[in-house]
């Protein structure tokens, strides 16, 4: 019940009354060489991202100084109190032919109005009656490893879509590679992040260790680890990456399939995920402590400001680190930075 519920919610995009969640889309704000989660202050920073969220982002967001509701003026976001920053590598399509690089644009989620960006939710799973404790200013994380060669796929994910839906996110018919075949419908890419927090720490060294999965990983049952007492909302992105239009490649069923992540892994596993903390006052607390009562859900959530779609396309931040990161349509010589392709 609990999973058909989420993959109905997670399909459709419909409200569902057992388990509410916030479900929402977001435009790309930018894409560019910037990583201030890791890589802080360094331009460029080593590979492409694609990023979304409030318009304060910047190469530097030092948490004593930066603050996100108070510096952005608008949001790519649906709830304009979200000035939050969301951010995962950028996806290229190599063509076997001549080794040249197109970015692969991405495509709104079912029944959302975006341009570009991806779909971000925020799920109470960890948590006894859907209650969890929102995230502090300055709380940051970050979910994968972009230098992993393993499989992780119950916490980092690949569907290729039109081969038969309705399952949860990351369930074992998804890949933690990128698939090896043709998907005309699209390659979704999603990403968990873990429910648990240890309750001081806003961030860690790996940005990683202040938070923890509640179980090995992946969607939350209901129990936190002693280290990490503190359920908080399960963070969830999904990208849409609109690989139809790649019909014809020679390395389609290979073990070299022709798309590869901007840091150069051709396999997919290393795929990641940025999130700096950003919800203005304590919008985020109210609207998780609102999904119980069913007046809140998905994109409409009734404590929650809600601007329409075009404004939050409107909300875009020129890039600072000025560079062609492969323009939709455009061929690029190799991937940004020079990063080289590899397979696990
Ligand atoms: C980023 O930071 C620089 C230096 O502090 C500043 O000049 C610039 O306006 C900031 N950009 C944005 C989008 O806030
Ligand atoms: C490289 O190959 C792709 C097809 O895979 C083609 O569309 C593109 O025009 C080629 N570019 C060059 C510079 O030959
Ligand atoms: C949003 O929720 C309100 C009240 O719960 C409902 O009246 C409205 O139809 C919903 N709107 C959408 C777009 O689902």
């Amino acid at each position: 019940m609990f999973w058909n519920t989420l993959a109905a919610v997670a399909l459709l995009g419909q409200s569902a009354s057992a388990q509410n969640m916030l479900r929402f889309g977001c435009s790309q704000l930018t894409t560019e060489r910037a990583d201030p989660l890791v890589n802080p202050g360094q331009i460029p920073s080593p590979h492409t991202h694609q990023i979304i969220g409030g318009n304060s982002f910047n190469i530097t967001m030092d948490p004593s100084n930066h603050d996100l509701a108070a510096q952005s003026t608008c949001t790519s976001c649906t709830y304009s109190e979200d000035f939050s920053n969301y951010w995962t590598a950028s996806l290229y399509f190599k063509s076997p032919e001549n080794g040249t690089f197109q970015r692969v644009p991405q495509f709104a989620n079912v029944g959302l109005q975006q341009d570009g960006g991806m779909t971000v939710y925020y799920m109470p799973y960890s948590a006894k009656n859907n209650k969890v404790t929102a995230f502090k200013p300055g709380f940051r994380m970050l979910a994968g490893d972009p230098m992993t060669k393993k499989n992780n796929r119950i916490s980092i994910c690949h569907r290729c879509l039109g081969n038969g839906e309705g399952f949860a996110p990351c369930d074992a018919k998804d890949t933690g590679e990128l698939p090896n075949k043709y998907c005309p419908k699209g390659i979704r890419a999603t990403i968990i992040f873990p429910s648990c927090w240890d309750g001081k720490s806003l961030d860690s060294p790996d940005h990683k260790s202040h938070v923890a999965y509640s179980n090995s990983g992946g969607l939350g049952s209901p129990s936190c680890p002693s280290t990490h007492p503190v359920a908080i909302p399960q963070v969830m992105y999904e990208i849409m990456w609109d690989t139809g239009r790649y019909q014809n490649s020679a390395w389609y069923g290979t073990n070299k399939q022709p798309f590869v992540y901007s840091f150069g892994d051709g396999t997919g596993y290393g795929q990641h995920g940025d999130y700096l903390f950003g919800w203005k006052d304590d919008s985020l607390q109210k609207a998780m402590d609102a999904l119980p009562t069913g007046k809140c859900a998905n994109a409409n959530c009734s404590v929650l400001k809600v601007q329409s779609a075009q404004d939050a396309m409107k909300c875009k931040n020129s890039q600072q680190v000025v560079e062609d990161v492969g323009a939709s349509g455009k061929w690029i010589k190799e991937l940004p930075g020079g990063v080289a392709v590899t397979y696990a």
